[in-house]
C-alpha cells in the first residue's frame, strides 16, 4: 500500500470514529474530538505498512543488486566469450595457412614427380636407342652382279647404275638388291669397295665409278686390247643417314660376270659420328 493510500485511510478513519469515541469515564460523548485510542491504532496500522513497505524496498533493492550482479557477470563472460571467438578465429586462420602450405607442398611434388617421370622416359628413351643401335647399326654387305649366268653389262649411251644380284651378306638390309643402291641407315663413316672385270676383245674398257647421291667420288678403271682385265677402287666417306651410294657403269664401258662372282660391291659401316 502506498502512502496516499495510509493518507486516506487515515482521513476517514478520524471520520468514522469522530462522535462515537469510549472513554473510561463514561458512555459515549458527542465530542467532535478523534479519540485517542484511535489514532493510536491508525498510527500502529501505519506503522505496520511503513514497515511492510520498507521490507518489499528491501527486497526490491536486493533484487536490484542481483541483476547488476547478473548483468556483470554476463558482461564479463560476454568479454570471455569475445577472447574466445577470438582465438578460435585465430586458430582457424593458422590452419588454414598450414592447408595452404600442404596444398603448395603438394604441388611441388607432383612438379618433382612430373620431372622425375619425364627423365624417366627421356631414360626410357636412350635405352630404347641404345638397344635399337645395337641391331640396326650393324650394316655391312657384298654382293656380285649376277646370281646364276654368264653376262656382259654395256656398252650403253648413257652411265647406267649396276644392280648387284648376288648378294653376299647384308647385314642391317642397308644394300637394296632390287635397285644397286645403298643407304645409309645412320650418320657415320662407311667403307666401300667395288671390283670389276673385263674380257677384253676389240677396243673396250671397262669403268666404273663409287656415286654418292648422283657424285661420282671414285672410279676404277681399265683398257686392254685383248684378254683379261680388272681394277678397282675403294673409298671411306662420311654419309648423313639416308645417303645414297652406288656403282655407276660408264657410258660406252663393259664389263662381264658369271658364276665366280668376279664383279663385286662392298660397304661397311666403320662407326657412327
Ligand atoms: C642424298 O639423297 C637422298 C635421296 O634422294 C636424300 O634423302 C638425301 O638428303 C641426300 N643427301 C644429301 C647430302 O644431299
Amino acid at each position: 500500500m502506498d502512502t496516499a493510500g495510509f493518507l486516506v485511510l487515515l482521513l476517514s478513519s478520524s471520520f468514522l470514529f469522530e462522535g462515537n469515541c469510549l472513554d473510561d469515564s463514561g458512555p459515549k460523548s458527542e465530542s467532535s474530538e478523534l479519540c485517542p485510542s484511535d489514532i493510536d491504532s491508525v498510527l500502529r496500522q501505519m506503522s505496520a505498512a511503513l514497515s511492510a513497505q520498507q521490507v518489499e524496498i528491501n527486497h526490491m533493492q536486493e533484487g536490484i543488486r542481483q541483476l547488476k550482479e547478473e548483468n556483470r557477470h554476463l558482461l564479463q563472460e560476454n568479454q570471455e566469450n569475445k577472447v574466445e571467438i577470438r582465438q578460435l578465429q585465430e586458430e582457424n586462420q593458422a590452419m588454414r595457412t598450414e592447408v595452404d602450405s600442404l596444398l603448395n607442398n603438394d604441388k611441388a611434388q607432383e612438379a618433382a614427380l612430373e620431372r622425375l617421370q619425364t627423365s624417366s622416359s627421356v631414360t626410357e628413351h636412350k635405352v630404347e636407342a641404345l638397344t635399337h643401335d645395337k641391331t640396326v647399326w650393324q650394316v655391312a654387305f657384298s654382293a656380285a652382279l649376277v646370281d646364276f649366268r654368264s653376262q656382259s653389262f654395256g656398252p650403253d649411251d648413257t652411265d647406267t647404275t649396276l644392280v648387284y644380284k648376288h648378294v653376299v651378306a647384308n647385314i642391317g638390309n642397308a644394300y637394296n638388291p632390287q635397285t644397286g643402291i645403298f643407304t645409309a641407315p645412320v650418320r657415320g663413316v662407311y667403307h666401300f669397295h667395288v671390283h670389276i672385270f673385263e674380257l677384253f676383245g676389240g677396243s673396250h674398257y671397262a669403268i666404273v665409278s663409287l656415286v654418292k647421291n648422283g657424285t661420282k667420288m671414285v672410279t676404277a678403271w681399265e683398257v686392254h686390247s685383248s684378254g683379261h682385265g680388272s681394277s678397282s677402287n675403294s673409298m671411306s666417306v662420311l654419309l648423313e643417314a639416308g645417303d645414297e651410294v652406288y656403282v655407276v657403269l660408264w657410258r660406252s664401258a663393259r664389263i662381264f660376270d658369271d658364276t665366280d662372282h668376279r664383279n663385286t660391291f662392298s660397304g661397311h659401316l666403320l662407326f657412327t659420328v
